[in-house]
């Protein structure tokens, strides 16, 4: 037996499943906590922990908003579910349509349900626990501490990261609840930097599936493929290539630690629940002649398919994964190289519900920064001469955003505020003279300029009072290049993005030092608080984690359907206001991490105010308080009782 809803169901009460879920509150199909293990394909009916096989549709008395009429959207697809198959339903089973309750052993074997010694000696009896557990019974808080301390006691961060993995896949309540109380011990495990280092290994230390494998022999049939996962409701898609993975190149099908990491992410921080996301690699070969010389190697081992070959398997994907899931699925791309990852996202973004972290969650993250940093300054944007260092999907796409804010604050023109920006690639300074030779995404940003090589000359004739650096090439803010910003500028503005810490064109302490400490300095991968002439400060870390996680649920609790820029926007807006004078003091451009996941509520209230503004948000009537929605959908890792 095995309670939900307050209802304890015996075998073969599949009467009572669909009582209990028709007797639950409606809710909308978005952030609704699961309540039942559904469609574990592997139960067997003599199983006793398969206590519950049903050979029927499961009925759903899920609330499916109305497709909204007006105001009347102008994308591509339209609001409706293009092939009617929004969410589970009558007429569309479960596949293999199964619903297990688990009981006993397998209790315990099941993430979503485990916890542990959590049990008390009620659901002990009831479930089938006793003698499989010790006698004592300890509380969440009490696990907590005890996966804390073993943690800490691991000095390698890749075994920290393998531990906390086999944590998720035993208890997967528990995995969020330490994650969400340690957020800032915690991430640098999850994500990076370690989380490349675990992509570098991953063949090694693969364990269980956490995500699909989607290659190029699953051509034909990669709808089949989306139906072998167990969950229906899918919300959150992460996807990758594993082409550029953070800045380590390509790791092939290993980048699927990656997806994994994120939609962690967007469970611990946004509170998206952990069955409503999907990891996906999509397997198209390697370049990377060490993975495919590795034994341990994980995926397809052939040269990377491009061209045709490539869009075709993409392009099954996309309709597949709208098939399965609707129209409201977000769909993230991540660590693409980026000359796919521009055409993927110019390609899908007027029928698709996609986002690209590396472009999009990247460039509002940085604006956040920067509308915040510049508060302390005591400078509008449109006062400021930026000056990037790597012009590829982080740097023209935080690029484009600052151009669009400034547009929006003065009301200039985008082609006025663009000649504000200027972007140094491997070649150089980007200047119209190489317009011939420029990918498409640099041509934006070729001013009429001498051309000019090297990066210290580039600081000295731009004269930047914010320089950013988006290389993936680390060390190359020298002493030179920080010197020479800080004899132009009294408090010139530095963020080091490239990942991971290796990769860093500068470190905080560098960035510190060698300004003098007049530099305000955020980087992509965390640096420890460093004391500078009796000074202690603390960097900001421009991590896309401030963004994506509420940005996501903004999206989800309104039914948005398309992203537009102006909801990224309102994004940054939205986390620059959370950095408080206190915050200015210590140096730091975002705020704590700590309080991410009201951030995060905060954040998605303004991107689904924007969604509903723009005539993109299908779920009505629209909520009177955001905010105060945006945190009743949050999934939270507390335990059920279960009776
Ligand atoms: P990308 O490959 O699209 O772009 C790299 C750019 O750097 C290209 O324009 C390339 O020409 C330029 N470049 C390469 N070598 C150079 C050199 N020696 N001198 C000057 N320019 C050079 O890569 P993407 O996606 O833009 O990422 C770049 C870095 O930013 C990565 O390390 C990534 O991890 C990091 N990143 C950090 C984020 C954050 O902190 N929030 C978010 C996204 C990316």
């Amino acid at each position: 037996m095995f309670a939900l809803c307050g209802t304890t169901f015996t075998n073969n009460s599949f009467s009572e499943v669909s009582r209990c879920l028709a007797q639950s509150k409606p809710q909308r199909i978005v952030c609704a906590p699961v309540v039942v293990a559904a469609a574990r394909s592997n139960a067997k009916p003599s199983d006793r922990n398969a206590s519950f096989i049903a050979g029927t549709a499961l009925k759903e008395t899920v609330e499916i908003a109305p497709a909204v009429k007006e105001p009347k959207s102008t994308v591509i697809g339209g609001v409706g579910d293009l092939y009617c198959e929004e969410t589970v339903n009558e007429e569309h089973t479960i596949t293999p349509s199964a619903i297990s309750v688990a009981s006993g052993y397998s209790l315990l074997r099941d993430p979503r349900y485990n916890k542990g010694l959590a049990f008390n000696e009620k659901e002990r009896d009831a479930h089938y626990l006793c003698g499989l557990l010790p006698p004592v019974v300890v509380d969440q808080e009490l696990q907590v501490k005890n996966v804390m301390q073993n943690l800490r006691q691991y000095e390698v961060p890749l075994q920290k990261y393998m531990a906390i993995t086999d944590l998720q896949e035993r208890n997967e309540n528990l995995f969020y609840k330490v994650v969400i109380d340690n957020v800032e011990e915690l991430l640098p495990v999850i994500y990076t930097p370690t989380v490349g280092e675990a992509c570098q290994k991953y063949g090694s230390i693969f364990r269980r599936p956490q995500g699909l494998f989607i290659s190029l022999k699953d051509k034909g049939r990669v709808l089949e493929v989306l139906k072998n996962w167990p969950e229906k409701k899918v919300q959150v898609i992460v996807v990758t290539d594993g082409e550029r993975i953070l800045g380590l190149g390509d790791l092939g099908c290993q980048g699927m630690g990656i997806p994994v990491g994120k939609l962690s992410l967007y469970t611990a921080l946004g509170g998206v629940h952990p069955s409503a996301c999907l990891p996906v690699t999509i397997d198209v070969g390697t370049n990377n002649e060490k993975l495919l010389k590795d034994e341990f190697y994980i995926g397809l081992r052939q040269r990377r398919a491009t061209g045709q070959e490539y869009a075709e398997l993409l392009d099954e994907f996309m309709t597949a994964v709208k098939q399965i899931y609707g129209e409201k699925v977000l769909i993230q791309f991540e660590d693409f190289a980026n000359h796919n990852a521009f055409d993927l996202l110019d390609k899908y973004s007027p029928s698709h519900l996609v986002f690209n972290d590396d472009i999009q969650g990247t460039a509002s993250v940085v604006l956040a920064g920067l509308l915040a940093a510049l508060k302390k300054v005591g400078e509008t944007l449109a006062e400021q001469t930026f000056l990037f260092f790597g012009a590829g999907e982080a740097g023209t796409g935080i690029a484009e955003l600052i151009a669009l804010e400034m547009s929006k604050q003065t009301g200039a023109p985008l082609d006025e505020t663009r000649k504000k920006i200027w972007l140094v690639d491997s070649k150089g300074l980007i200047v119209r003279s190489r317009m011939e030779t420029l990918q498409h995404f640099k041509r934006p940003w070729a001013h009429e300029h001498e051309p000019v090589k090297d990066l210290v000359t580039a600081v000295n004739v731009i004269k930047p009072t914010v320089l950013i650096g988006s290389s993936g090439v680390g060390r190359t803010f020298t002493k030179e290049v920080v010197g020479a910003m800080a004899s132009i500028n009294e408090q010139p503005v530095i963020f080091a993005l490239s990942n991971p810490t290796s990769q860093s064109e500068c470190t905080a302490e560098e960035a510190y030092t060698w300004s003098e400490g007049q530099a305000i300095f955020a980087s992509g991968s965390p640096f420890p608080p460093f004391e500078y002439k009796g000074k202690v400060f603390v960097s900001g870390q421009s991590n896309n984690a401030y963004i994506f996680p509420g940005f996501g649920l903004g999206l989800i609790i309104s039914g948005a359907i398309r992203v537009h820029d102006d909801m990224l926007l309102a994004a940054s807006e939205a986390l620059a206001a959370e950095v408080t004078w206190e915050d200015f003091e210590k140096g730091l451009m975002y705020p704590p991490f700590s309080n991410i996941r009201k951030i995060s509520a905060r954040i998605a209230a303004k991107v689904a105010a924007k969604a509903y503004e723009l005539g993109l948000a299908t779920l009505r009537p629209q909520p009177e308080n955001l905010v105060a929605f945006a945190e009743s959908c949050m999934y939270s890792p507390s335990y059920h009782s279960y009776r």
